[in-house]
């Protein structure tokens, strides 16, 4: 009767468990298999049995034996890979060696912008000017009116400049920090102003509305614009290499006169042309000039007695041409992967 058959599976199961169970290597698995499962092993008298039951019944008892042998080969073949990782345990403990060296715990590294950041002020550090860090909220007088921005200037309107309540917005660049510098101590002044600024441009490869400067002042008698291409050079030259050169070009902001936007040697051809300089073999990193009478005249300066020059270099300029990123949000979107691969 097909119950019995049903019931003799089930005694055969349970036994095969206890076989298995008590099987502590492979040696002792297959004599399990093989007495179970083997051509002359137990299933196969339960096989046989399948002569006494009626032709009607013989299909469904032929499936119900199939499926209960694939049953007990998938538990042969569970206990196998127990016993492989049970010997595994055994050979690890084993052989703990205490010389080993350990797992090295994942270290992390420098932002670029931060190591732009710390290199363009070692230097400067090294050449005797101070680094002063400003406010990110800034006055509209320090930001605009001090340094010679007119109230009409467009770059006062809302639509560059993140104002936080009329008279109060983001610094728009670091060069708040001369007049605030000068105002408070009597010339010489040497510092540089490494920090965050803030626009209201659109994100795209190169543009975020958040960027970092350095700002630079120097103010003493006798100053020049040839001492400031001097310290540019060397700027340059120690985050990009012993070649730089420094190239001026006439520009216009309120604060300076004359003013020049700042240009070094492309250095990812030394000047040859390439796609990071769009041919030309100089890059554009930033602007100076001689700081404005006016901006002295506000900071209580006599324009007769001192003179001085400023400049503001991009940071992200120096991080993604020292990296070769062609695409500024790299730089902010912070995956673990990609900072890994520019430590
Ligand atoms: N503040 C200017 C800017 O952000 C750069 C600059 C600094 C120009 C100092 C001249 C002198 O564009």
């Amino acid at each position: 009767m097909f119950s019995d058959l049903t019931d003799q599976l089930d005694a055969l199961g349970a036994r095969l468990r206890e076989a298995l169970a008590s099987a502590g290597d492979h040696a002792a698995l297959e004599g399990v298999r093989v007495r179970f499962l083997g051509r002359s092993g137990e299933i196969t008298q339960v096989r046989r049995a399948i002569g006494t039951l009626s032709p009607a019944e013989r299909p469904a008892a032929g499936k119900a034996i199939n499926d209960a042998v694939a049953q007990f080969e998938a538990e042969l073949e569970s206990r196998s890979h127990e016993l492989d990782a049970r010997a595994l345990e055994g050979e690890l403990a084993l052989a703990i060696d205490v010389t080993f060296p350990g797992i090295a715990p994942a270290t992390g590294s420098l932002h670029p912008i931060r190591r732009a950041m710390e290199d363009a002020c070692r230097y400067f550090e090294r050449h005797g000017f101070a680094v002063v860090l400003g406010p990110e909220i800034e006055t509209e007088y320090y930001n605009f009116d001090a340094l010679n921005i007119p109230p009409d200037h467009p770059a006062r309107e809302g639509l560059d400049s993140f104002y936080l309540r009329p008279g109060l917005l983001l610094r728009t660049h670091t060069s708040p920090m001369q007049v605030r510098t000068m105002q408070a101590h009597p010339p010489p002044i040497a510092i540089v102003v490494p920090g965050k600024c803030y626009r209201r441009d659109a994100i795209d490869a190169r543009h975020s509305p958040m960027f970092h400067q350095i700002e630079g002042l120097l103010v003493a008698p006798g100053i020049h614009l040839g001492h400031l291409k001097g310290v540019l050079e060397g700027l340059f030259r120690e985050v990009f290499g012993p070649k730089q050169a420094v190239r001026f070009r006439p520009s216009f902001f309120p604060f300076v006169e004359p003013g020049a936007e700042v240009d070094t040697t492309c250095p990812g051809c030394g000047g040859e042309g390439c796609k990071t300089c769009g041919g030309s073999g100089w890059i554009e990193i930033g602007g100076s000039g001689m700081v404005h009478p006016d901006v002295l005249r506000e900071s209580g300066y006599d324009p007769a007695g001192v003179t001085g020059w400023a400049f503001g270099v991009g940071i992200e300029r120096i991080a993604m041409v020292r990296q070769d990123i062609d695409d500024i949000r790299v730089l902010f979107e912070n995956d673990p992967r990609v900072l890994e691969q520019l430590a």
